[in-house]
């Protein structure tokens, strides 16, 4: 398919989920920066350290920690959610090795674990926009049920079963706490037991502060308690001006009801057209393709192929810290993903494969079907070949220092 067929199919086929309310409220973000952070501010509360962590919460830190608990001994949550690159991957490659020998590759980078507590549940909004949901597929609707799926995965950490991963448990050094919390016959009952620990595992990542510690130069500056360089103010309006990065629209740099200060993301989706990843064994093959919201994960929405594509929306918080960048860590470098978005369409030769005659396959990672899905309609990606990007390459390296303001852990 060529880029204007399927550029006209985008046209057909509009997402219907396109985000003028957010792009509006970013509008009075720039008129008013500093109220956009809230009354009170987001960082003013010292982070509570491990020892305010209730019980089951102090158990889940070591569950969270314990490497034994894999059929390898060797990857625990933390290998992978590592909390010095913002509890996402610590890999140099972009998809993580499993299984009992460490041997299996898995198919999508392992996303920061920061700002989670603020989703919700997966569902559809009433426009039809889906929303919510852990996993780049938002398969899971708790933190609790998503814990299932590490431990049992066959490229993960690739228990036989749950009673494999309660054997283990029942001998941890920690098995004494665990029955102090959970009762003393916890470990009869696999089921239970198994339910109880993935309770530990979300309650950690919630009442832990390190999760969430709203703490980087950006909560500072919105506190009113530093300024941002020249460079990184310039950043910060392209990133909420609508005619320039619009990147607020769905990472937005306002603080919700339900948070402390702004998220960067609203945890909605969005199909980027995020290009091919041969450096992902599963890739190999040619027919292989992840579907995101229409994918294996998701056999409940097998039939949308509207969403075929569309993966969740990831905090921007903690991003300078990441390794790679999109599901299937595809970019490598900030500077790269920002590029992406903005030369994505005027110069898809930098993206996509290309044919022997020098034709350009743009979102060479979807079936000819889903490229219609693409957002080709919402700033920055609403260029077309050939014509200017939203941004100049000077704008680019001022958006990304404002990026990097957004690390949590900032000292004056
Ligand atoms: C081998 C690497 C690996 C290990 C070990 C691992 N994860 Fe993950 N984690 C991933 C990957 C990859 C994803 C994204 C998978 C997907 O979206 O299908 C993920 C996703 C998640 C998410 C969803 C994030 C979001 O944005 O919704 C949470 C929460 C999470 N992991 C927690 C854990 C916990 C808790 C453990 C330990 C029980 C764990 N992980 C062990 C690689 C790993
Ligand atoms: C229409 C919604 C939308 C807009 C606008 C948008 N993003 Fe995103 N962003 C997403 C989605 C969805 C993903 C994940 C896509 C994927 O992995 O396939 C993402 C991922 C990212 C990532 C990768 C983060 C990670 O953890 O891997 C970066 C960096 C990023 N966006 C920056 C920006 C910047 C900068 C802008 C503005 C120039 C912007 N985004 C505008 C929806 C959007």
């Amino acid at each position: 398919m060529t880029h204007r067929a399927s550029d006209r199919d985008a046209n057909l086929v509009a997402p219907a989920f396109v985000r003028v309310a957010r792009a509006l409220a970013c509008v009075a973000c720039i008129a008013a920066l500093a109220a956009c952070g809230g009354a009170g501010g987001g960082s003013a509360n010292a982070p509570a350290a491990s020892s305010n962590l209730g019980p089951a919460a102090q158990l889940g830190e070591k569950i969270f920690r314990d490497t034994t608990l894999s059929a390898s001994g060797k990857l625990a949550c933390i290998s992978c959610h590592d909390p010095a690159n913002g509890h996402a991957s610590p890999f140099d490659t972009p998809v993580t090795m499993g299984g009992p020998n460490l041997d299996q590759p898995g198919t999508r980078t392992s996303p920061s674990l920061r700002y989670l507590r603020f989703n919700t549940p997966f569902s559809f909004a009433s426009d039809g926009a889906p929303a919510g949901g852990f996993f780049w597929d938002g398969r899971a609707n708790t933190l609790a049920e998503q814990a299932r799926a590490p431990f049992l995965n066959p490229f993960e950490m690739a228990n036989p079963d749950v009673a494999a991963v309660v054997a283990k448990l029942a001998s941890a050094p920690y098995a004494s706490q665990f029955r102090a919390v959970f009762g003393d016959g916890i470990f009869s009952d696999s089921e239970a037991a198994f339910d109880r620990a993935r309770f530990a595992l979300e309650r950690y990542q919630r009442e832990d502060a390190v999760f969430a510690s709203f703490n980087s130069k950006y909560d500072a500056f919105i506190a009113g308690r530093t300024t941002l360089a020249p460079q990184e103010l310039n950043g910060f309006a392209l990133f909420n001006r609508p005619d320039k990065g619009n990147c607020a629209a769905c990472h937005p740099s306002a603080k919700p009801v339900n948070a402390p200060g702004a998220l960067f993301t609203d945890f909605t989706y969005d199909n980027l057209g995020v290009p091919r990843n041969p450096a992902i064994p599963a890739n190999a093959d040619p027919a292989y393709r992840d579907g995101g919201l229409c994918g294996m994960g998701r056999p409940d929405l097998a039939a949308r192929n509207d969403l075929c594509g569309a993966f969740k929306v990831p905090t921007l918080r903690n991003v300078a810290l990441r390794k790679h960048f999109f599901h299937n860590g595809r970019l490598k470098t900030l500077e790269d993903a920002v590029t992406f978005y903005v030369k994505r369409d005027t110069n898809p030769e930098i993206w996509y494969s290309t044919d022997a005659l020098g034709n350009v396959t743009p979102y060479d990672d979807l079936g000819e079907r889903e490229r219609g899905n693409v957002n080709t309609t919402e700033g920055p990606y609403n260029r077309r070949r050939g014509e200017a990007p939203a941004l100049t390459d000077a704008e680019i390296q001022d958006l990304v220092a404002f990026l990097r303001t957004l690390t949590d852990g900032w000292a004056p």
